[in-house]
Order: C-alpha cells, then sequence, then structure tokens
C-alpha cells in the first residue's frame, strides 16, 4: 500500500531513540493522528477477538479496527471471516449490535442483505428496479485479511502485509508464556471503557514500565491489593532493580517479565495451581518457568498480561481520547471455582473499576493533556533509562532479550518502530528497513 505522507514531517526527529526523546507533539496533533490511522491502523496486524467468542456457525462481533467498525464472522464452513460494518450502497452500519447469531446482515436503509460471509445475498426490487443487472457479486462487505495466532484471531487492511507468523515474529515467545499455560477461552461479553488518553500513552506502559509499580500502584498494594498470579508483592521503598527481562522484536512489539520469587507465591491460592502442573512447566522451559507475570504489547495496541490473562485492546478515537475492550481469558478445562476466581481477579486489576486500572489511566490522562500545551510541546519527554546500558543477549534460553526488567528501552523501541511505519511508504519499504535488536540499546 503507498500512502501519500505528510512530505515536511520527519518522525526520525519527532523520536530522538539514540538520546531517548520524544516529542509531546506526536500524543496531542490532530495530522499526526490522523496519518497515524493511515500509516499504523491501516496497515498493521490488529487484534480482532478470540476465536472462542465465535464458536458456532453464525456468531459475530462487531469490533474496530482503528476507527472502522468490522464484523468478525463464523460462517456455515467453518472459517472467520471480516468485513467492514458498511453497506456498499450508501454506507450504512448493516450491524449494529455489539455480538450475537446471525444467518445474515440486513441493511436498515434499503435492506440490502449479505451473508456471513460477506457475500452480497439480497437486493430489494433486484429484477424490476435494477432489471437485473447489478452484478452482486462486486458488491459485497469489504473482506479484510484475517489470520489466527493460537485462538488470536488478527486482521490486516493491507494485503501487502507478512504473515501473521512473520509480523508477530519473536513476539510468540512471550504470547506463548500466556498460552502454553492452560487451554483457554474468553469469559462471555467484552468490557469497554473510554479514557481521554492518547493510545500510545497506554501502548508505551503496556510494552514495560515497571518504573512506575512503585509509586503509581504503591496504595493499591499497601492496601493488600494482589496482581492475580497468586503472589503478593512487597511495597519496596523506592523503586530498585528487580529480577526478569525485557525482550522487543521487529515491527514494535515486546514485554518484561518479572521473575517469580517462590516465598511469594501462594500455592493454595486457585489462581496459583496451573503453576503444579508439571506438563504446564515442561512447555515453558527454565526461563518462562520462572516468571511471575509478563505485561505485553502486540504492536500497535493489544496489551495482554501473562499473570491476571487478559487481551485488552486500546481503540483510538482521536488524538485524545480511546476505548478499551477487556477479554478475560480463563482456563477451559479448570475448575468453576478456579475459572471465577480468576476472572475476579483479572477484573479487580485490569477492570474498568480495576485497582491498577485506575491508577494508570489517571496518569495517562494527565500525560494527554499536558501533550497539548504549546509551551509544553517545546520540551521532549524523557525515554533515556537505561540507554547504552541494555545488552542484548543471544542464546538458546529465548530470542534476543536484554536480562534487566526496569528499564525504558521496550517504550524507546515502540516509539523507534513507530517513526518506522510513520516514514515508511509501504510494507516492503518497512520489511527493508526496520530496527532488529542487537547490539546494545
Ligand atoms: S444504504 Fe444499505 S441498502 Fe441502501
Ligand atoms: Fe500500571
Amino acid at each position: 500500500m503507498t500512502v501519500d505522507r505528510i512530505a515536511s514531517r520527519r518522525y526520525s526527529e519527532l523520536v530522538d531513540a539514540e538520546h531517548g526523546l520524544v516529542s509531546r507533539t506526536i500524543f496531542s496533533d490532530p495530522e499526526i493522528y490522523r496519518e497515524e490511522l493511515v500509516q499504523i491502523f491501516s496497515r498493521c496486524w490488529l487484534f480482532l477477538v478470540h476465536e472462542s467468542q465465535i464458536p458456532k456457525a453464525g456468531d459475530f462481533v462487531n469490533v474496530f479496527m482503528g476507527e472502522e467498525s468490522v464484523i468478525v464472522t463464523r460462517h456455515a464452513d467453518g472459517n472467520v471471516y471480516a468485513f467492514l460494518n458498511s453497506c456498499r450502497h450508501r454506507g450504512n452500519k448493516v450491524c449494529r449490535v455489539d455480538a450475537g447469531n446471525t444467518k445474515a446482515f440486513q441493511c436498515p436503509y434499503h435492506g440490502w442483505t449479505y451473508n456471513t460471509r460477506g457475500e452480497l445475498s439480497g437486493v430489494p426490487g433486484y429484477a424490476e428496479l435494477y432489471h437485473d443487472e447489478l452484478d452482486r457479486s462486486a458488491w459485497g462487505l469489504v473482506g479484510i485479511r484475517v489470520a489466527n495466532y493460537r485462538g488470536m484471531v488478527f486482521g490486516t487492511f493491507d494485503p501487502e502485509a507478512p504473515t501473521l507468523e512473520e509480523y508477530l515474529g519473536d513476539m510468540r515467545f512471550g504470547l506463548d508464556l500466556l498460552l502454553d499455560q492452560g487451554e483457554f477461552v474468553a469469559v462471555p461479553g467484552i468490557a469497554r471503557w473510554q479514557m481521554d488518553v492518547n493510545w500510545k500513552f497506554a501502548s508505551d506502559n503496556g510494552i514495560g514500565d515497571m518504573y512506575h509499580g512503585f509509586w503509581s500502584h504503591r496504595s493499591a498494594i499497601l492496601a493488600g491489593h494482589t496482581s492475580g498470579t497468586g503472589s503478593t508483592p512487597t511495597p519496596a521503598p523506592a523503586p530498585r532493580a528487580l529480577g526478569g527481562f525485557t525482550l522487543v522484536s521487529a515491527y514494535g512489539h515486546g514485554f518484561n517479565a518479572n521473575f517469580l520469587e517462590d516465598r511469594q507465591v501462594d500455592l493454595k491460592n486457585p489462581v496459583a495451581q496451573w503453576r503444579l502442573d508439571p506438563t504446564v512447566q515442561a512447555k515453558l522451559g527454565p526461563l518462562r518457568g520462572r516468571v511471575n507475570r509478563a505485561n505485553m504489547l502486540v504492536f500497535p495496541n493489544l496489551f495482554v498480561n501473562s499473570g491476571s490473562r487478559e487481551f485488552m485492546l486500546r481503540n483510538p478515537l482521536g488524538p485524545a481520547k480511546m476505548e478499551i475492550w477487556k477479554t478475560t481469558l480463563v482456563d477451559k478445562n479448570a475448575s468453576a471455582e478456579v475459572q471465577r476466581a480468576q476472572a475476579r481477579a483479572s477484573n479487580r486489576h485490569f477492570g474498568p473499576a480495576g485497582m491498577f486500572e485506575q491508577d494508570d489511566g489517571e496518569n495517562w490522562d494527565q500525560s494527554t493533556a499536558a501533550a497539548r500545551g504549546v509551551i509544553g510541546q517545546r520540551y521532549d519527554l524523557n525515554y533515556a533509562m537505561g540507554i547504552g546500558h541494555g545488552r542484548v543477549v543471544t542464546d538458546e534460553q529465548s530470542p534476543p532479550r536484554i536480562d534487566t526488567l526496569t528499564n525504558e528501552h521496550g517504550q524507546l523501541w515502540m516509539y523507534r518502530c513507530w517513526a518506522e511505519y510513520m516514514s515508511a511508504g509501504s510494507w516492503s519499504e518497512l520489511r527493508a528497513h526496520h530496527a532488529e535488536p542487537q547490539g546494545t540499546l
């Protein structure tokens, strides 16, 4: 896909990866936001649904890709399809409910009807008014390319995008850290809420901001809140280096994972019992088996937490607004008691009224508001923690990683990749010129 770009914009100047500086304008400028919809949200693989949300023929969920309304369906052939929720006649939404089961989508304006594969199957007055001349095969809903990674269904608008496997690359090592813990299904329903936040502040927290936990979440921890992993963090008197690692991968993804200390885990807690399963431990292997939980970002806007087990999409709705969609996962083979405990722990943590979610949302809201100031915009934000100290380790334990936990390598990586997307004219340009983790970050 070749696009017209704002010719004078120098995205590499707005993100100074060498010194760890990021311009505040990228969080507030409406033109930059508009271009993100083209360069990023029209081009990347975006998370749509977990396949357990549409198990039967005719099941559908109404989702967003960027600001576009999209229907994801399970057709009678058993396959998953996605298409724009916009009638080809005058553009109306053909589906106005969040989710359900149907044989067809009928437009409320003039009644054009589409099947669950998006094909135009019915046109009122086809013979008498259209004289049998409308080529119905050419007027189906606009189709979207879909692919599935271990039950996670993604879609892209860009026919030139690489395969989903290539797009996710080494990030699969992080996603497997969650997916190997059990056989997951989504809890019915998607929790949705809005925040006055630029989507990137949420994404950069998601890729790895262990620094803020000491301060932002201290009150929740002191109040006895646990993170949904069955381990109890100890409130630290001051930020300090904890055990764990950071992994970043091509095209903007990354995660950080903190190590478990045995004395912290209450294995009687239902949400921790999966750790007693030797099959799971064998799948995870020695490095991932030590992990308490990982905060992960699948670029651009999917946050995944391996501890409280959820997919959290941060859908953009403008430079200073986003809508969060939270899908909670449980192991389908776990007892009802364990499933209930896990879903409740997840919601207490990152649900709309979750203890940590409240803290994070308040911070991102303030960062977004400050990015609008014409004076404030003259002063870059600092993403320089650990710069020059992030030695990339390559061994058999994992894809390339950095053996520290509290740093800003992941966040700076995300902005570096953001600048690559914003500057590149096509996927072939991106594939030829993109950052890979190597040397020292
Ligand atoms: S707008 Fe859908 S049938 Fe006319
Ligand atoms: Fe947080």
